[in-house]
């Protein structure tokens, strides 16, 4: 199985709740490991450039705003099979239909604020990385 990294985002919701380590241990404890790390405030210009795939749809403006509103920690997470394996632990997009155990499951409070984002394929993975961090920043 390959290894892969991934990028992770702890949203507003939850580092407004304190809840970065619980997070943190639940990738942990599935076997990713976090490689780079660190909490910092997008502006909405940033947010919307983050999530532009979502430009079309009706709850872009309230995402970027959400995801500007307070302080977001970016990371990327190693492991293998590590972008299925964080969307697994995430748990669905709604937390209603989100699995046991799952951090959306347990910590998210809406669709919108739904704790943690998680790149859903390699090649976003890639991008999504290059986005927030530099080469220099990523310890394997
Ligand atoms: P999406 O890429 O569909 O989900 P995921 O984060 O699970 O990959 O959507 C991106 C984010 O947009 C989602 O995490 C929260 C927000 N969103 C809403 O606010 N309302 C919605 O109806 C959907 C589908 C997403």
């Amino acid at each position: 199985m390959a290894i892969e990294r991934t990028l992770s985002i702890i949203k507003p919701d939850a580092t407004r709740r304190n809840l970065t380590g619980k997070i943190n241990a639940k990738f942990e404890e599935a076997g990713l490991r976090i490689v780079a790390q660190k909490r910092i405030k997008l502006s909405p210009e940033q947010a919307g450039k983050f999530y532009e795939v979502h430009k079309e749809r009706p709850f872009y403006g309230e995402l970027v705003e959400f995801m500007a509103s307070e302080p977001v920690v970016v990371q990327v997470l190693e492991g293998e099979n590590a972008i299925a394996k964080n969307r697994e632990v995430m748990g669905a997009t709604n937390p209603a239909q989100a699995d046991e155990g799952t951090i959306r499951k347990e910590f998210a409070l809406s669709v919108g604020e739904n704790s943690v984002h998680g790149s859903d394929a390699p090649e976003t993975a890639k991008e999504e990385i290059a986005f927030f961090f530099s080469g220099l920043e990523l310890v394997g």
